[in-house]
């Protein structure tokens, strides 16, 4: 059999629609939700991903400020512009894009962001109340992930779910939000001596090592749920995720393509977050 598409586009522009729909009311109620993105450096592939960023909040309704700073830009020059954002009241998120140049400690840089603006959800605040429960802001690849897995209408209470990687951003995260909705989860990693034994026994998988073919169809249990965060490039340079595509849709379930799965969703959620912070302000206000 072989598996049903996850598709990042149509969920994206569903979700999208939501998030536009939501701020048209805000912003009638006179408050339109902001983000501002701050580039340091002049990395091309940075700048490619703030510009799609700053794109989707204006496509949606959302205000957006994109500040652009040399890589010489000092680390207490740039936590000044953290504050004066902080204290902008017509910013509600504030993302800062990594990685940032050596010089600069992007821990202190993070701890900066109010956490009320904090829509990477990458901040230990945000990461504590992921980790108790509370609400919060959640880090946008892994809440994509779920959105993704939620649209399969799949209930993932008592499912075994197995994440491949550890990354605070992506890893972490994606294991906590999987077990806040009642999956068992095992998390896999670089150390993990036999891999497929634990995604054999899974009946969702989560690939996020940013390495090609890490999960093959020998891999993979009949009619499992496989997400593909990679975004890696194969031997022709055409985009390719982490899982062998062609083999594997052939074993599970369901399975998100790349391009066009996780991708569309980073970014999505990066707007949703937003609006959520947008919506949290004003109701605090
Ligand atoms: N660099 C690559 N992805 C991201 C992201 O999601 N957030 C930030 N701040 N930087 C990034």
């Amino acid at each position: 059999m072989t598996a049903q598409l996850i598709d990042g586009v149509a969920l994206s522009r569903q979700l999208r629609g939501e998030v536009a729909g939501r701020a048209a009311r805000l912003t009638a109620e006179g408050h339109r939700p902001g983000l501002a993105v701050i580039l340091v450096g002049d990395d091309p592939a940075s700048a490619v991903y703030v510009r799609n960023k700053v794109k989707a909040c204006e496509e949606c309704g959302l205000h957006s400020v994109l500040e652009r700073y040399p890589a010489t830009l000092s680390e207490a020059e740039l936590l000044a512009r953290v504050a004066a954002l902080n204290d902008d009241d017509s910013i509600d998120g504030i993302l800062v894009q990594m990685p940032l140049p050596r010089h600069i400690d992007a821990q202190k840089v993070i701890a900066a962001i109010d956490t009320a603006k904090d829509v990477d959800g990458f901040s230990v605040h945000s990461a504590g109340t992921l980790t108790t429960g509370l609400p919060g802001l959640r880090p946008c690849t892994p809440y994509g992930c779920m959105k993704l897995i939620e649209s399969t209408g799949r209930s993932l209470k008592g499912l075994h779910a197995v994440v491949i990687g550890r990354s605070n951003t992506v890893g972490k995260p994606m294991a906590l939000l999987l077990l806040q909705a009642h999956a068992t989860v095992t998390v896999c990693h670089s150390a993990t001596p036999d891999l497929a034994l634990h995604t054999r026994q899974a009946d969702v998988v989560v690939a996020a090592v940013g390495r090609r073919n890490t999960l093959t169809a020998d891999m993979v249990k009949p009619g499992a749920i496989v997400i593909d965060v990679g975004m890696n490039r194969n031997d022709e340079g055409k985009l390719c995720g982490d899982v062998d595509f062609a083999a594997v849709r052939e074993v599970a379930g369901w399975i998100t393509p790349v391009p066009g799965g996780v991708g569309p969703m980073t970014i999505t959620m990066l707007l949703f977050n937003t609006l959520e912070a947008a919506e949290a302000r004003r109701a605090g206000a």
